[in-house]
């Protein structure tokens, strides 16, 4: 009796047991029959969905900033590690190659004297609104080179020194120096290109100065125009480096506003690149702060060869955008075919040279 009883209840058992494992879900059937979060938003798995949600998937919310329904923004990882990586590494190398270089470049060659000596008369060979527009461009690009430096390497090499209170006051003041001297920056770049763009198409002698190496190791000085060919180098990066700082500057100074990347990418994708074009408003803002700081780091290690060439390394340069009359011997050892030009028109009463007693 007893035994039957037991017989029966383990048989009602098993029917339940293997009734329910039939009958319940499989964990795959777990995520995909509809009781997923993220059911909504297309995702077919928990797994997925949070994959998306890590990898910036916009939700939807109820207030006007749309951008605020990215809960995760993981491109915000990269970007910080390329900002606080490669680009602040090569960018310190850049820089200090670029003072290495020059420093043994000074101890080879010494600095580049006037080959016959000063003749003691001058000539005319920049004009003041030429030497304001360099001054105006050159004055605020150091103050904004500096204050940009500090952005990205001051917490490294300042605050160990002076300590983040004087880190912070010093980093405010020097943000607002940036983004005001900006404008002083953009108006010197335009004054400049207008002034100078004339002067600064090739020709052929630039071929002849640059197969001669500017004569810069020799004592021979190829001849040239107003501009040599490594002059006309500079201008270009200046005008294109200065352009593109400006631009991705003021994307900067005005968040979410441009798609210079998006639309960018479209047109290089003409040349089969597959470049994405549906960057979101935060990319946006990533790739112009690492462009911002690339090129800029590229223009400082430039300008501070120029900066050398124009002050320390060349006797008689730096008046050309001081008082802008250099000696006449300095002019026909740099730029003959300029001052053959001058002496043309001066034949028909157009520039005037200066003796010192003047
Ligand atoms: C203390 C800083 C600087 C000094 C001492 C300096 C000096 C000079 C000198 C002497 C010249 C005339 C060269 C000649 O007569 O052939 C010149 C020209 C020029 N400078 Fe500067 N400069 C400085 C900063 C800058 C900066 C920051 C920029 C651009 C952001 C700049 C851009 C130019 C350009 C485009 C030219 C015309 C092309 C050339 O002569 O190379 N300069 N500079």
């Amino acid at each position: 009796m007893i035994a039957r009883r037991i017989a029966t209840l383990l048989a009602v058992l098993t029917v339940l047991t293997v009734g329910s494992l039939a009958l319940a879900p499989s964990p795959a059937q777990a995520q995909t029959g509809g009781q997923v979060p993220g059911d909504s938003l297309g995702a077919t798995s928990d797994s997925q969905f949070w994959r998306e949600i890590r990898q910036g998937m916009p939700g939807q919310v109820s207030i006007p900033n749309a951008r605020a329904g990215v809960l995760i923004q993981s491109e915000g990882d990269n970007w910080r590690a390329v900002r606080n990586g490669p680009l602040s590494v090569y960018g310190a190398w850049a820089l200090l190659g670029a003072v290495v270089v020059l420093a043994a470049f000074f101890a080879i060659r010494g600095r580049i004297r006037i080959a016959h000596g000063p003749a003691g008369v001058t000539i005319e060979r920049f004009k003041a609104v030429e030497r304001f527009a360099h001054w105006l461009m050159a004055g605020s690009f150091i103050v904004l080179g500096i204050t940009g430096l500090n952005i990205l390497y001051g917490r490294y090499v300042l605050i160990p020194v002076i300590g983040p209170d004087a880190f912070a006051a010093i980093t405010q003041f020097g943000k607002f120096a940036h983004n005001y001297l900006s404008f002083a920056f953009m108006a010197g770049l335009a004054l400049a290109f207008v002034l100078w763009v004339g002067h600064n198409l090739p020709h052929r002698t630039d071929l002849m100065w640059m197969l001669k190496g500017g004569g810069i190791l020799g004592s021979a000085h190829p001849p040239a125009r107003k501009f040599n060919a490594g002059q006309k180098i500079l201008f270009w990066l200046v005008m294109l480096g200065g352009l593109s700082v400006s631009l991705s500057g003021i994307a900067l100074m005005f968040p979410f506003e441009t798609a210079y990347f998006g639309k960018t990418f479209a047109l290089l994708n003409v040349f089969g690149l597959q470049l994405p074009t549906d960057l979101t408003a935060m990319q946006e803002m990533q790739l112009n702060q690492v462009w911002h700081t690339a090129v800029a780091v590229f223009l400082i290690a430039v300008i501070i060869a120029h900066i050398y060439i124009g002050s320390l390394g060349m006797e008689g340069a730096f008046d050309a955008m001081g008082s802008g009359q250099v000696d006449l011997n300095w002019a026909r050892e740099h730029h003959s075919l300029w001052v053959e030009e001058v002496e043309a028109r001066e034949a028909g009463g157009g520039a005037r040279r200066h003796s010192p007693a003047e």
